[in-house]
């Protein structure tokens, strides 16, 4: 990675204090290993976002009615394919949804596609179009196992679905309950705990093996749970797994900049309408697409670790679904922009997180 700017490598100590000012940075291409783009109209709005920034993406399959099948994996990701600007190269790589009933031999399918490269796992329930997910794991437990024979890589929603369990405990008691069982259960399956909030997520990904892995979005790395109530209720604050206490959040901070290969970016960029999000009983999902990577590099700047933004943004993920990096690069230049307060989407408005406010960080070309 290229740091240009105001260094000082006679101090190496400086190498890691938010004093040190750089001004633009060249990167790997990145990836976005956690992506809704939803489908239909949508799909003219946020594609365009995601491919200005990213290479490729591991887009959910959470769709209404899901997306349970590789030939309806293959169909959708024409449907994406259609909406990337010309000029531009974004590759959707796709993932399946996992029911009660799918059937062991769709991951053979899936895994034959070449371009369906995991199955999400959503708790019944647990979050945005999750009411077709898994209502107990023992009972998907011959999908596992072919996956963990073929090599499909597992992503999953971790959190817990009893409902006596705080929704603020949801993803520690996930870890407890279901997670650790099954990743003692199935050594070689490779997983992905999706979008981690919490100390504990993050350390049991440090001490797991190298078959587990994790994503972290930029809103858990940047923000705590007292967005979610800045002044009044917040609903583009509220997604699942909720916002977490700052404590939680170090913890993410500490984990992503360590240099660990296992933790790596997933956006879960999630798009809804203000109409749905804007109610009494709104939407989870925060839309990030446009701002993610700026926000990333604030987040890594602020703990003066820039110099570690390209492997968790462009390598790390890439190696662990085994794919090689992007051949290309990008570049960030330290330029604040401001973010749009919304955009048309779908006969209504699509607010993104930080409507209105300013990113410390632009992709070099973008206008
Ligand atoms: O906040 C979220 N939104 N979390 C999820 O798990 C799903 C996502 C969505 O699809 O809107
Ligand atoms: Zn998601």
């Amino acid at each position: 990675m290229l740091v240009h700017g105001t260094i000082h490598p006679q101090q190496p100590e400086l190498a890691r204090s938010p004093t040190r000012e750089v001004s633009t940075l060249t990167l790997v291409r990145p990836d976005d290993w956690h992506l809704h783009v939803r489908d239909d109209d949508a799909l003219d709005v946020v594609v365009p976002h995601s491919a200005a920034c990213f290479g490729r993406a591991l887009i959910m399959p959470n769709l209404r009615p899901p997306i349970t099948t590789t030939v309806q994996a293959l169909a959708y990701r024409e449907r994406i394919l259609a909406k990337v600007p010309p000029g531009l190269a974004f590759e959707p790589l796709m993932s399946l949804y996992l029911t009660d009933n799918t059937p062991p031999d769709e991951i053979d399918l899936a895994k034959a596609s070449g371009v369906v490269i995991a199955a999400k796992l959503y708790p019944a329930g647990a979050t945005t179009h999750a009411e077709f997910g898994v209502s107990a794991v023992d009972l998907i437990h011959p999908v596992l196992e072919r996956m963990e024979k073929l090599g499909l890589v597992l992503c999953v929603h971790g959190e817990s679905i009893a409902p006596d369990v705080d929704i603020f405990d949801r993803e520690r008691v996930f870890v407890e309950k279901t997670l650790s069982p099954l990743v003692r259960h199935f050594p070689g399956l490779k997983i992905v705990f999706e979008h981690i909030t919490t100390a504990e997520a993050a350390q049991f990904v440090r001490v797991s093996g190298a078959n587990v892995a994790a994503t972290v979005t930029a809103h858990h790395l940047f923000y705590n749970r007292n967005a979610l109530f800045a002044g009044g209720v917040r609903p583009h604050f509220y997604c699942l797994p909720v916002l977490k206490r700052e404590s939680h959040r170090q913890a993410l901070l500490q984990a992503v900049c360590s240099g660990n290969p296992r933790f790596f970016l997933g956006t879960d960029s999630a798009p809804h309408t203000a109409r749905t999000k804007e109610t009494a009983c709104g939407c989870a999902g925060c839309y990030t697409a446009p701002l993610a990577l700026g926000l990333y590099a604030e987040a890594f700047e602020a703990e003066g670790a820039l110099d570690r933004l390209e492997a968790f943004a462009s390598l790390n993920g890439a190696a662990f679904y085994g794919l090689p990096p992007n051949e290309d690069k990008i570049t960030l230049r330290r330029e604040s922009w401001k973010v749009p307060a919304s955009y048309d989407y779908c006969g209504d408005k699509l607010i993104p997180l930080r409507a209105g406010g300013a990113v410390a960080w632009k992709l070099a070309g973008d206008v």
